[in-house]
């Protein structure tokens, strides 16, 4: 592999420390490992990025999947997704439609548990079964 799942995590913390979160607090940083059409992986990060319209604020693991996207990397292999908080932070609801945009029966979430340091991982589809697809 050209990227593990430790340091996709890793990543994501770093990422989480420029999370623009004034209104909620709690910052969320996304890392994915993609790949462009030529089969070259790369990672990419990302944070929560809020806006006072609360509507148009963008979560961690979009703004990661379209700095991919948009450099032309666009299978979506594995994100991690942490926060601030301790527990497992889920990817949202939006995310979840939106990554799976991108991604196959194979596609990995990396999730951290900061106060047990404990590690899961899911597949995208078990998180959305049944996505919306046109
Ligand atoms: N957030 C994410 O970045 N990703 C998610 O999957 C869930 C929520 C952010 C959005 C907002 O800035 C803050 O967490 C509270 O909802």
């Amino acid at each position: 592999m050209d990227y593990t799942y430790e340091e996709l995590i890793e990543k994501a913390y770093k990422a989480s420390e420029f999370a623009y979160s004034p209104y909620s607090k709690f910052n969320v940083g996304a890392a994915v490992a993609v790949s462009d059409f030529a089969g070259e992986v790369k990672m990419f990060t990302g944070c929560n990025v809020e806006n006072s319209s609360y509507g148009g604020t963008i979560c961690a693991e979009r703004t990661a999947m379209c700095k991919a996207v948009s450099e032309g990397y666009s299978k979506l292999m594995a994100i991690a997704v942490v926060s601030s908080e301790g527990s497992y932070t889920y990817p949202c609801g939006i995310c979840r439609q939106f990554l799976s945009e991108f991604s196959d029966k194979e596609t990995v979430v990396i999730l951290h548990d900061k106060d047990k340091n404990n590690v899961k991982k899911m597949l995208l589809c078990e998180l959305i079964p049944e996505a919306f697809t046109l």
